[in-house]
């Protein structure tokens, strides 16, 4: 019997992998046929992007010199192009059409950093597979997303386009992303292309500032950054975006190493790389090239196939280059032919040659209703909201109060909720909070909005009026944060407290002695300890997209427990940054006492809110982590399991982190490591036992010789609902 399903599983290998090579022989087949007719102007063609629509001509298309267009939004127009590139050029290879599909396409769902903060990759999946649809709809076949850089800065505006600091986290987000967009069949008319951007270690940009220069170890680089986008290679991510850092002393968009040697060679990606925004011209304003020439020359030669917006944006660089490069020998046509292989393979992949043209009929018939995606949005906009503080119960707000004040300018503006990144939003749809809070509260309660100050400026007109109603209050509700522009590209900040007086007004409020709950609105970790100490409620919501004001009234009202926790370590002050959980010991490590240890003498050593924190309306507990037995073989698969009890009086559903700590190593290791999590309802006064599974590659690291292995030894499970507070079970790894 265990013969015959032995034999049974290796025929269903042997007829799947034999599929998945007549597939691949299929798709080489074509992409050879196609190349070997290709002129030399024309291979040069399908490397150019170009980004504004109205540069590019039509002689330009029907000549082949255009590959893919960026910034298209509409069918008709991508339709009348797309015929001239099909029907008018000699081999009638289509265009590529893509756009920065970043958190929803006409749907808007929260920022990256917010729903990396529900740490629910299904329904991030979800909302991406809407993004998906709604862009194709529009003629988008690829999204410059997910943005899957590791950010430990919240100086770094584009910390809000990620999923935070955490490589295991934002490696099964980048994978969630990735399978949205993309879908089970990469041909079908409800799936895009991803790219899994910017590669690499844009997000270690120095000082927070962004396209900053980039220093570290190649350790660092393979333990942190790279992570993610070998995640996004291994789930089948079409594409990659070379970054505009330099790193180590070259610049991203010419690194052979990490663009050949690891991408190509090591990891065997064979999909397109893409070039940021002008990013090889800039080659040479990092002085690594002479002229625009040689940086064409060192970006292809070091694996970047495709020039987006090459020339200062006006036009290509690969495109008045190539052609006397390759005829002057200086690089090989070979290396050209196979950055357009690439390409071509991409444009095959996604299924362009049989189907170029958006079929409006089929989005009529396929588009998820109009209620479906308002209902992910609102899902996934209530999971993103992280309960920081909650003080005596202070929420849920009881429905039946007399009067509700709503205060601060980001209460009352559509234009906020969308967050940075927004691609082709309805601002009719967005829900603003004082919209929530109207919808959610009791007809009988007084809902009464008054500005009080901008997010920017010194204006304090309004402060008396906004305390004379918080006077006359039950509670009031101050929405207070950044405005949308504050964060996202080109928006870092050094000082991350919130800005102009908003947090003055806070102060007046809170004199008033009514109730506060502030509402926290950002594309970044803030630093608030003041808020911390004096305001009974704060909730952290991000920017939520369209469903922001009903998300949080949800949340408010208590018709939805706060269930998000923090992707990302909110510090006390700036001067702490960097600052996260998996940090190293040190030789010195802090112990309270000693003045000759890792500390500052100005602040507390600790975040102010940490790594996977956020509250509930009701408490769990942590008890009893097992494991089968207490020494295992390198080779083993670890089964543990805890039991969680919700003590409280309501459903809640609570994030399990489980966190690894390799004891001793040869190596210095993180103090501890996120490994697995999950999501699950809890009813009141029940007990649910989780099991995780410990794979050895999560106990393995990167040794002297950057060999990835397990080195036998002590290692601590550590299991809890934020990186802090955790219980602890130690194991025994065999030599
Ligand atoms: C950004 C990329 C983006 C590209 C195209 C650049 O400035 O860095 O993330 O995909 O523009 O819009």
């Amino acid at each position: 019997m265990k013969n015959h399903i032995i034999i049974y599983f290796a025929a269903v290998l042997f007829v799947f992998t034999s599929s998945l090579i007549a597939q691949e022989n299929k798709e080489n087949r074509f992409v050879d046929s196609l190349l070997n007719r290709m002129t030399l102007e024309e291979k040069i063609g399908q490397l150019v992007e170009l980004v504004t629509p109205n540069s590019v001509t039509e002689k330009m298309l029907s000549n082949g010199n255009v590959s893919s267009i960026l910034g298209i939004k509409d069918a008709d127009i991508a339709n009348e192009l797309q015929h001239i590139a099909v029907e008018e050029s000699r081999l009638g290879i289509p265009l590529l059409f893509t756009n920065d599909v970043i958190h929803g396409y006409n749907t808007t769902f929260p920022i990256p950093l917010a729903e990396a903060s529900s740490w629910n990759p299904g329904l991030i999946e979800e909302a991406c597979r809407i993004a998906a649809i709604e862009a194709a709809s529009n003629g988008t076949h690829l999204t410059f997303a997910p943005m899957v850089d590791i950010a430990r800065d919240p100086r770094w505006g584009r910390i809000a386009e990620g999923s935070g600091e955490d490589v295991y986290l934002g490696s099964v987000i980048a994978e969630a992303r990735i399978k949205g967009f993309q879908g089970n069949d990469l041909k079908s008319k409800s799936s895009i292309g991803a790219c899994a951007k910017h590669f690499v270690a844009y997000g270690a940009a120095e000082g927070g500032k962004d396209y900053n220069t980039v220093d570290i170890s190649e350790r660092t680089l393979r333990e942190i950054y790279l992570p993610p986008f070998k995640a996004s290679v291994d789930v089948g991510v079409v594409s990659i975006m070379s970054a505009f850092n330099d790193l180590n002393g070259i610049p991203a968009s010419a690194n052979y190493f990490t663009l050949t040697e690891i991408l190509r060679n090591e990891w065997n990606f064979d999909g397109l790389v893409i070039s940021d925004y002008n990013s090889i011209p800039e080659l040479v304003k990092h002085r690594f090239a002479r002229n625009k020439a040689e940086a064409a020359a060192k970006a292809l030669t070091a694996g970047v196939d495709m020039d987006m917006a090459g020339d200062d944006m006006k036009w290509s660089v690969y495109a008045p280059h190539l052609d006397s490069l390759i005829k002057n020998k200086i690089i090989s046509e070979k290396i050209l032919n196979e950055s357009v292989r690439r390409v071509l393979r991409v444009k095959h992949r996604l299924g362009l040659f049989e189907n170029p043209y958006v079929d409006k009929d089929f989005y009529k018939s396929n588009m998820p209703s109009f209620s479906e995606r308002k209902n992910t949005a609102l899902r996934l906009a209530r999971e993103s909201i992280v309960l920081l503080k909650n003080e005596n119960n202070l929420l849920p707000l009881k429905k039946h109060l007399q009067k509700i004040t709503v205060i601060g300018e980001l209460a009352d503006n559509p234009h906020h909720p969308l967050g940075p990144w927004n691609t082709a939003p309805i601002l009719e749809n967005v829900v603003t909070p004082l919209d929530g809070i109207k919808n959610y509260a009791s007809k009988k309660t007084e809902v009464e909005f008054i500005k009080g100050c901008n997010v920017e400026g010194n204006d304090r007109a309004e402060f008396d009026r906004a305390i004379t109603a918080a006077k006359s209050s039950d509670v009031v509700i101050m929405v207070i944060g950044e405005t949308r522009e504050m964060s996202g590209e080109a928006a870092s900040r050094t000082n991350i407290d919130i800005p102009g007086v908003q947090l003055d007004l806070v102060k007046e409020i809170i004199k008033t002695g009514t109730p506060v709950v502030v509402v926290l609105m950002n594309g970044r970790p803030l630093t608030i300890p003041w808020l911390d100490e004096n305001v009974p409620a704060v909730l952290e919501t991000w920017f939520l997209g369209d469903q922001t004001g009903n998300a949080l009234a949800q949340v408010l009202f208590g018709d939805y427990n706060p269930s998000g926790k923090l992707p990302v370590t909110f510090p006390r002050n700036v001067g702490q940054i960097p600052i996260y959980y998996s940090h190293k010991s040190t030789g010195r490590p802090f112990n309270g006492n000693d003045k000759y240890t890792a500390k500052y003498l100005d602040v507390d050593i600790t975040p102010l809110y940490p790594f996977g924190y956020g509250l509930s309306y009701t408490d769990f507990e942590y008890s009893e982590i097992t494991t089968s037995k207490r020494n295992y073989n390198s080779d083993e698969i670890i089964e543990v399991s805890v039991t969680v009890r919700n003590t409280g009086l309501i459903d809640g559903e609570e994030v399990i982190q489980l966190y690894i700590t390799d004891k001793f190593a040869s190596i210095t290791r993180p103090v501890k490591e996120l490994k697995d999590f999950t999501k699950v309802l809890i009813k009141p006064g029940e007990t649910k036992k989780i099991k995780f599974v410990i794979t050895p590659d999560k106990l393995s690291f990167y040794n002297i010789d950057m060999d990835k292995l397990v080195e036998p030894g002590e290692f601590t499970i550590s299991i809890g609902g934020n990186s802090r507070d955790v219980i602890s079970k130690s194991i025994i790894i065999n030599d």
